[in-house]
Order: structure tokens, then sequence, then C-alpha cells
């Protein structure tokens, strides 16, 4: 009798590294969470989680390029609220957030700081509000292309305010931190995972924080609610996402150590000095980061489609 071969269900898995892919730039926001998730995840898995960075077209090049990569759980995405803003930006997706993916869960809240490059005439959030409505397309306000957490951030900003800046769109808000603190371009939204060691090393100002309430790392800084913005609050949320069709088994390890990593006293600790917060348990599912990801896509497409920003 002929052995019957070696099948992939006698392999357990993982048996090799697994790949957690980063939407935008190395140093920046979502690769710093992602960098942090990848080693604790990696020692519950018992396998290194290697980071690879696929930034363009504001993350939906790497969301696209994992709903078509192999369905054997070594391939996940770390994507966070623009995984929900795409589909209203963009009127030809080559994806569907909610057909194309697995659910692993959701993980982490990060809020954004709005900042200015060092130089920047206004000298309180009051100020900076006056200084983009006045300055109309002269300010050059930098983001992370259409589908970033920056562009939904500044977009809003605008709105709020009847402000036309022009936008210029980076790869990722690491390289627009550079171009901020160089004086290349004026404001800026960026999340806390980067911009606090900045702020507190003074390269950038800051005006303002995104979230409902002030910031532990950040106390004095205002919320942009009491700069007058009513309403206004930004949190990125973030979820962990498979290629669609992707085994049951090899979901339920991921999620384990989704749920193990959040758990993790070195990851909470690192994630608490820069205002970051992991989800509850009860939304570290994938029925949590499904729903999140419906109700997401129908709060600014809305909102998008009054703003009117499109790309084809
Ligand atoms: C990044 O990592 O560069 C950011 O998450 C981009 C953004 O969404 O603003």
């Amino acid at each position: 009798a002929v052995a019957a071969p070696l099948s992939a269900q006698a392999e357990t898995f993982p048996s090799r590294p697994v790949t957690l892919v980063i939407p935008f730039a190395a140093g920046g926001p979502t690769d710093l969470l992602g960098r942090v998730l990848a080693q604790s995840m990696g020692a519950s898995l018992g396998q290194t989680v290697v980071v690879e960075n696929r930034a363009g077209a504001g993350g939906t090049l790497a969301s696209n390029f994992v709903a078509r990569a192999n369905k054997d759980g070594y391939t996940v995405l770390l994507h966070h609220i623009g995984m929900s803003t795409a589909p209203g930006l963009y009127r030809k997706l080559p994806y569907n957030p909610l057909a194309d993916f697995e659910y692993l869960g959701q993980v982490a809240d990060v809020p954004m700081t709005v900042i200015g490059r060092p130089d920047l005439p206004a000298k309180s959030p009051q100020e900076l509000l006056s200084y983009l409505k006045q300055q109309g397309n002269k300010v050059n306000l930098a983001h992370a292309g259409l589908g970033a957490a920056s562009q939904l951030c500044g977009m809003l900003l605008q709105q709020a305010v009847g402000a036309e800046s022009t936008t210029v769109p980076f790869q990722g808000t690491a390289p627009a931190l550079t171009a901020l603190i160089g004086g290349q371009v004026d404001v800026m939204c960026d999340q806390t995972m980067q911009t606090v060691p900045h702020i507190r090393a003074g390269k950038v100002k800051l005006y303002g924080v995104t979230t409902r309430d002030r910031l532990k790392p950040l106390a004095d800084a205002p919320t942009m609610r009491e700069a007058g913005l009513k309403d206004f609050e930004v949190v990125v949320w973030h979820g962990l996402y498979a290629p669609k069709g992707t085994p049951p088994a090899a979901l339920a390890t991921l999620n384990k150590a989704l749920r193990a990593a959040l758990k993790d006293p070195a990851l909470i600790g690192k994630l608490d000095e820069v205002g970051v917060q992991v989800v509850k348990e009860s939304l570290q599912t994938p029925e949590a980061l499904r729903t999140q990801l419906s109700s997401e896509i129908d709060r600014w497409g809305a909102l998008i489609r009054q703003a009117g920003t499109y790309a084809d």
C-alpha cells in the first residue's frame, strides 16, 4: 500500500513564520503598533511574526494584496479605520471589505493629535482654526493618502471650519511627519502612536487631541471639542484580517494569539505610554470586528459623500 501523502492536516499551524502586512510606511503609527503586536502574538504562536510594509494608495494596496493572498493563515493584515473609509473614497475599489476577508478581532483604539510645523504662526487651537480658514489653499495639509486616518481627520477638520487646504499625500505619516518637522508641509492629524515622542521633544507644535477626553500622556493638550469644534472626535480603531477562506482552525489559533497578546503586560504598557488602549475582550472577536466595519462603512460613507472627496 502507498502511504498517504503528508497532508496539510497533519501539520499543526503555524509551522513557519506568519507575515503581518502593514498598509503604510515603516516607522509610522500602524507599523509601530504592528511591531508591538507581532512580538506578543509571535510569543503566543511559538513562531516569528514578520512585519511586511506594503504602503500605497492610502492602505488599499495592502488590503487588496491580502484579499488575494494564500488562504492558509500565514498572511494577515493589520488595518485601521481606513478599511471603512476606502469604499466611500474610491469609486473603483478592487476588493470588498465586507466579502473578501476573514475577521480575527478588533485590536486597539489610537487617538490622534492635530500638529503643525515648528514655526507655524498659530499659537493656540483657536488660532489654528482661523489660520486654516483664512489661509485657504496656501496651507499644505499632509496625510497618508485617501483611506488614511490622517486623511479622514484632515477632511473632517476642514469641513468643520470651512477650510480648503491643499492636501499633500505621502505613503504613510512617517514620511509626512519628517516633512512637517522640516517645514515642507504645515499641518497634519496623526496618531499618538507616532507623535508623542516628537511632541515631547518639541519638534512639532501640538494644537489638540481628537478624543472626547484629554489624554494622560499629553494632559496639557485640549481636545478639539474644547477648542470649539462641537462633536469633533476621531478614534483610530484597528482590526486584524485574513484572506476569505482561511481554514477555521488557523483562524481560531490566530484569534487566540491576538487575545493573548492583548493581555500581555508588556504590550499594554507600551501602548499606555502613548495613550493607546487595547479593546475590551468582547471586541476581540471576528463578529465584533465585522459589525464595527460594517457600521463604520455606513457612517463614513455618508460623510464622505457630503465632503465630495473621491478617487477614481
Ligand atoms: C501610518 O501608519 O502611516 C498611518 O496609520 C497612516 C494614516 O492612516 O494616517
